[in-house]
Formats: structure tokens, sequence, C-alpha cells
């Protein structure tokens, strides 16, 4: 089960992090990869990683909040594979402010980053999807899309991502016509490029110690067999769900 050979998947944010560390999850389960993000000598590394696996990979530079690059980058990756299967949302990125203190700016970039950005990517990709009639698309939200927190301020984010959780339950009901499912994972505190120099405050740890049942951060990789579930045949009637993957922050 979940042998995903003979796929192609995207991964939009594969230069670090959660991206980076599916990207690596979908090579050993046989997947061909697409790895997009602005840093091209990371992809570039990674690339190399992945291909040890016995697997294609193309990195794409590729900046998702300009749908003129997001729309090349769709160019590319089908004229390399005529296909795409599978789709995974996860970059991302936050200016954190609170509600009575952001400024445009701030949640613009939060907005386009996280929630129109993945507009683009699924706008795109889905379209080659639509073509051979099969597709799994993942969107990485977050467990802050589905409530607030006490901790940080950071209300763009908690919007965009709310978004998104909604967007994938809109999508999943559009496209299912066209075998297509759509999913959203909404991750707990990894500790990443995105997070590190909150995560390793004691402040910070001590919230985290209090409010995430199982105790602790999630380890690199738990995202993964959780996205490739989603990203399988076997996942065929799973559609519009929004699985938190949070050490069980979300359920108390
Ligand atoms: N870590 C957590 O605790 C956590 C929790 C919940 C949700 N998430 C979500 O998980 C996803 C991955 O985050 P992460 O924690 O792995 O952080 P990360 O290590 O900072 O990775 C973010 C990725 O997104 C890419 N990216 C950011 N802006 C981009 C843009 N405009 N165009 C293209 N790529 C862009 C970055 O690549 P370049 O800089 O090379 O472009 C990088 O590959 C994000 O959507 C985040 O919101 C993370």
């Amino acid at each position: 089960m979940f042998d995903l050979t003979g796929r192609v998947a995207v991964i939009s944010g594969a230069s670090s992090g959660l991206g980076s560390q599916m990207a690596k999850g979908f090579a050993k389960q046989g997947a061909d990869l697409v790895i997009m993000a602005r840093r091209l000598e990371k992809l570039e590394t990674l690339a190399e990683e992945i291909r040890a696996e016995g697997v294609k990979c193309l990195p794409l530079k590729c900046d998702v909040t300009d749908s003129a690059q997001v729309d090349e980058a769709a160019k590319k990756a089908e004229e390399e594979f005529g296909k795409i299967d599978i789709l995974v949302n996860c970059a991302g990125s936050a200016k954190n402010a609170g509600v009575l203190n952001m400024t445009n700016d701030e949640w613009d970039f939060t907005i386009d980053a996280d929630m129109t950005s993945v507009f683009y990517v699924t706008r795109a990709f889905g379209n080659i999807m639509k073509k051979n009639n099969y597709g799994r698309i993942i969107n990485i939200a977050s467990m802050y899309g589905l409530v607030g927190n006490t901790a940080l301020d950071t209300v763009a984010y908690h919007t965009s991502k709310g978004g998104v959780v909604n967007f994938t339950r809109a999508v999943a009901a559009e496209l299912a016509k066209y075998n297509i499912t759509c999913n959203a994972i909404c991750p707990g505190y990894f500790d990443t490029e995105l997070t590190h120099s909150t995560l390793i405050t004691e402040e910070f740890t001590a919230y985290m110690k209090a409010t995430v049942p199982v105790g602790r951060y999630g380890y690199a990789g738990e995202l993964n067999p959780g996205a490739i579930f989603l990203a399988s045949d076997e996942a065929a009637y799973v559609t519009g769900v929004i699985l938190p993957i949070d050490g069980g922050y979300t359920c108390v």
C-alpha cells in the first residue's frame, strides 16, 4: 500500500523544513518529484539527494506569490513529465503582528504568501491534473487555521491558514468530478527555519508543554505518513478532510 511509483509529485516550499522532508519521503515511496521554491541552490542540493533514491527530480525556482512564475513552472513541469499526479502546497511564510498593530504591508505579505499562493499553484497544476482525470492535492495549512492562540500575535497567519482550510473543502467539492481529491494537513509546532527562533525560547517551550497533550514539538518527518497516505491511490475516497498532525493541540 501507499506505493507512489510512477506518480509525479509537485511540492512547493521544498527548499527547507516540512517541504523538503516530504519531498524525501515521497521519493522513498517511488514518486518522481518537481520541487519548487525561490532558493534554487538549496533545491539543487536536495534534488541530488532525491535522485539517489532512483527517482527523477526537477528543481524549479519559483516565487509562488507571482502567478506568472507559477504558470511558467507548471508549463516546465508538464513539458518534463507529461502529467502531474500529486501537488503539495507547502510554501509559506509570515509576518507576525496583532490585529491592532499590523501594517497593511505585513497583512498583504502574509495573505499572499500563505493563501493567495495556494490558489495560484492549485489553479496552474490542477488544470494539468484535470487533463489526465487524476489528482491528489494536499494543502499544508496549520493548526492555527483551526483555532486562535494566546502565545503569539499572528492574526494574518491565522486568517490565511483558515482560508486554506475552507479553500480545501471548496476545491474538494469542485474537482471531485475530475477524480481529483483535495485535503489539508494542519501541522502543529515543528522546528524549522520559519519557527526556530520562537520555538527555542524557554517561555514558548513551557507554553507548548502546557498546551500540546503529547508534550513535545513534532519531529522531522512526522508529517510524511499523513501526506503519503493522502497522496496515494488508496486514498481515492478521502477528500475535503482536514487532518491535524499537532500532538493533540486542537483536541483540548
Ligand atoms: N513549522 C511549523 O511549526 C508549521 C506549523 C504549521 C504550519 N506550517 C506550514 O508549513 C509550511 C512549511 O513551513 P516550514 O515550517 O517548513 O518553514 P520553512 O522551513 O521556512 O519553509 C518554508 C518554505 O516555503 C518557501 N517559500 C516561502 N515563501 C515562498 C515564496 N514566496 N515562493 C516560493 N516559496 C516560498 C521557502 O523557500 P524559499 O525561501 O527558498 O522560497 C521554504 O522552502 C508553511 O506553509 C507553514 O506555514 C509550519
